[in-house]
């Protein structure tokens, strides 16, 4: 407990108030909307207590933002960049120290809390250099003396739905953007990891601060699903970006789409790695055992499904079993640990829910398949052997659950890869150049990430981030998502002392 108190004032989680005055709670003096327990699941002990926002926290929130957009968006992008960019280096001064929470509050391993951190910096990085490109193109128009281009204008204010596996980094990667673009944000983080969203409201808190802004980003922490409904159905928010499940990205999206407001998916994955008979082993092992195990398999880019060719299928798997024996499972602090626990007690029955199902379809169990008995949520990582279209193969289960199937034929290993209804992301170990191209082309890999020789987890921020089908169609962080937070408009300008209509048509009034 000392351990913990030292790191939040350290990180200097006092009061963070989105409206009232002062008092002596973390970030809200809201006292009458309950409250919400973030737990360490490596102990199941509770971490801290924090004040969940009101109604009427809620509409204050939402008229900040909404007053700060209309001053930001005729800020100079460049300058919004360089407020960025002092986040960046708050970020970089806290990194170990945040990434030690993420640890705390996710589970992950302190390796991974730190990655995540440095996930945020490399986005502000990469928002600060797009504050000076959101370039608009240039069109030749059809008529004399006229001109036609197109320019992108911010939308207003971008509500951000975050899940607790990429508690920070996923918030980063839209509200970086967003940011640049001319947007305010107001974010929703997961209700399981309220801490490390606290902390990074207070860092925003402190550069909004120091540049005399307020409300660019905002926060806030509730997990009543009526408030959840009014801020996805609220029209001051032109765009919701939502991380999380198939099923409530369904559910965001009707009400998103009742209001004809734009949505961000980024839902459920169902990776799957490909092993062809010409794979280099040295790389495929390490990237299937980290993609299957990496954040106790809690990642929406996890390895979940393997298919190995014939001619490796024992080779490879004898070397699964006995590389998986070598997981130190334990305290996410603790670095020599691999692996650590899942976020919940719930996590924990999906997961013997899910062991159970596998050895009623005929599954066995090549490794793993218990809960650990000890304090915290901890399982075993876990091989099984299965085959594609079982449901329990079709679902994406949160936990360290790889399934292996062999296969003969190349075409028939893509067809079974893409034979889920869910399309994110997705990876081919291979020497062969004709199945490398074949993975990549358009009947290849369905997903929205597709990799050669990298497993299906860790991309990195550079590119677009997102997948097809039921992963919900959404984009995220490099690229050009950037126009995701901006709205276009084309602008026709007429320097002539003449009205040609476009397409040739005559409307002669005498
Ligand atoms: C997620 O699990 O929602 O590619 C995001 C990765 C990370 C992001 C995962 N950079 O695994």
């Amino acid at each position: 407990m000392i351990k913990t108190m030292n790191l939040l004032k350290k990180l200097n989680l006092k009061r963070i108030n989105p409206g009232a005055s002062s008092g002596p709670s973390w970030w809200s003096t809201t006292t009458n909307a309950g409250q919400i327990l973030s737990y360490n699941p490596a102990n199941g002990k509770v971490i801290a207590t924090v004040n969940q926002c009101s109604k009427d926290d809620f509409q204050h929130i939402v008229q900040k933002a909404q007053e700060a957009f209309l001053t930001w968006r005729e800020t100079p992008a460049p300058q919004r960049g360089e407020f960025v960019r002092q986040i960046g280096e708050r970020l970089r001064e806290y990194k170990s120290t945040l990434g030690t929470l993420v640890a705390m509050e996710t589970g992950k391993s302190k390796q991974e809390g730190d990655g995540e951190v440095q996930e945020m910096i490399d986005m502000a990085d990469l928002a600060v250099g797009q504050s000076r490109m959101l370039y608009g193109n240039t069109m030749h128009s059809e008529r004399a003396h006229h001109r036609m281009y197109e320019q992108w204008h911010p939308l207003g204010i971008v509500g951000v739905i975050s899940a607790f596996n990429f508690p920070v980094a996923v918030w980063a990667w839209n509200a970086f953007n967003a940011a640049v673009c001319g947007d305010t944000v107001i974010w929703k983080p997961s209700s399981k990891t309220p801490l490390s969203a606290i902390a990074i409201q207070q860092i925003c808190n402190e550069v909004m601060q120091q540049n005399h802004l307020t409300g660019i980003f905002s926060l806030m922490i509730s997990e009543d699903k009526d408030l959840a409904t009014a801020f996805t159905a609220n029209r001051q928010i032109p765009l919701i970006s939502f991380t999380g499940s198939t099923a409530v990205g369904h559910k965001v999206s009707q009400v998103v789409s009742q209001r004809l407001g734009r949505c961000l998916l980024e839902c459920s994955g169902n990776n799957a790695v490909i092993i062809d008979e010409t794979a280099d082993l040295k790389l495929a092992i390490p990237s299937v055992i980290f993609g299957a195990l990496g954040t106790a398999g809690q990642r929406c880019t996890s390895t979940r499904r393997l298919f190995i060719h014939e001619s490796l299928y024992e080779t490879v798997t004898s070397h699964l079993i006995n590389t998986y024996q070598k997981i130190t499972i334990g305290d996410p602090l603790d670095q020599k640990n691999l692996m650590g626990p899942l976020i919940d007690e719930k996590a924990v029955i999906q997961f013997n829910e899910t062991i159970e199902a596998i050895k009623k379809s005929g599954g066995e169990i090549l490794y793993g398949g218990h809960a650990l008995d000890r304090p915290g949520f901890f399982v075993e990582p876990t091989i099984a052997t299965a085959k594609n279209d079982w449901d329990i193969v079709q679902s994406e289960t949160f936990a360290p659950i790889l399934y292996v199937m062999q296969y003969s034929d190349f075409h028939e290993a893509v067809q079974m890869q893409n034979s889920v209804c869910q399309g994110l992301s997705s990876a081919l170990f291979t020497n062969h150049l004709k199945h490398a191209e074949q993975f990549l082309a358009a009947s290849g890999s369905d997903c929205g990430i597709a990799n050669i020789n990298i497993g299906t987890s860790g991309a990195e921020i550079g590119g677009a981030f997102g997948g097809e089908k039921a992963t919900g169609g959404g984009r995220e962080a490099g690229s050009d998502v950037w126009k995701t937070y901006m709205r276009r408009q084309t602008n026709t300008i007429n320097w002539s002392d003449k009205l040609p209509l476009a397409q040739g048509i005559e409307f002669d009034i005498r």
